[in-house]
């Protein structure tokens, strides 16, 4: 349905964003190395998920930085919240809220980062500039997302592309734009933000690598829920297995991840 969060909240979910933290960590890491952001700073996180962006970030920006982790799903809230417990963190506090009504604090945060989130929304452009607001004059606005395109499998087999571009289809039906990376920077700039910078990502990676396992636990993983949106049969889900399976086993088969782009601007 359009305007509702496609992968939804499970278990599962929790172990894919876990290992998907691991996989995606230093691409993370090195965009708040070039920002600079360091101890001191106030930072939100939206759609911080299960915080494995927001963990470390508090870490970093301690002593005297806070971190607020903005989360709509209650699941994923409450296990940060969890987490946040058990590490005893005293500077990251949860919101659970949902970005789209959220009214940030005026010129609050020195950094308003977001990572795959914005893929998923309807009113991209709309929901920064509730943000904007938020943002200290000289702070940035940081996000990573996608430019949906690349992304494939070879020795190549026509069940890839079919599930992959299913996939797209399903960021679509409920509202999103797997593109939306793309769109970024002219958004940012039309919201007055200045220095606008993109930064691309674009992996490879073997059967054998965490690139390839984070590529099954997304497309793999939601199969059954593409079958469910009516968005691939269970034959193709079938086949796409197989030939996966098929293929892994061809020395030289590589994984190519969906491109990736860093959008950073100073307000
Ligand atoms: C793919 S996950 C990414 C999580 C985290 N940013 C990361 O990198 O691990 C997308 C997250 O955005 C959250 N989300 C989606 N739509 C949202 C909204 N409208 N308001 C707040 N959070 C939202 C989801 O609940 C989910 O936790």
């Amino acid at each position: 349905m359009k305007g509702q969060y496609m992968l939804g909240a499970s278990p599962y979910e929790i172990e894919r964003l876990t290992f998907q933290g691991e996989v995606w960590r230093s691409m993370t890491e090195a965009l708040f190395d070039r920002i600079g952001v360091g101890p001191g700073w106030r930072c939100l996180d939206v759609g911080a998920g299960i915080g494995v962006v927001s963990l470390p970030l508090a870490g970093r920006v301690s002593p005297g930085g806070e971190v607020a982790a903005l989360e709509m799903a209650p699941l994923y809230a409450e296990t940060l919240r969890e987490q946040i417990a058990r590490k005893d963190i005293d500077n990251l506090r949860v919101i659970e809220e949902d970005v789209r009504s959220f009214r940030a604090p005026k010129a609050a945060y020195d950094l308003i980062y977001s990572r795959w989130v914005f893929s998923f929304l309807r009113d991209v452009e709309g929901t920064l500039k509730r943000l904007l607001p938020g943002l200290k004059k000289g702070g940035f606005l940081a996000v990573e997302d996608y430019h949906h395109l690349g992304c494939a499998y070879y020795p190549n087999r026509p069940s890839f592309d079919a599930v992959i571009e299913a996939a797209r289809k399903w960021y679509l039906k409920t509202g999103g734009n797997y593109r939306v990376a793309g769109e970024l920077p002219a958004i940012f700039y039309r919201l007055g933000l200045k220095r606008v910078e993109v930064t691309p990502h674009i992996r490879v990676g073997g059967p054998e690598s965490d690139l390839w396992r984070w590529s099954e636990l997304f497309f793999i993983g939601h199969l059954p829920a593409m079958i469910r949106e009516k968005l691939i049969s269970v034959g193709l889900a079938a086949r796409f297995k197989k030939d996966l399976e098929e293929v892994k086993k061809i020395p030289g088969a590589i994984f190519v991840v969906p491109t990736i782009f860093d959008v950073v601007g100073r307000r």
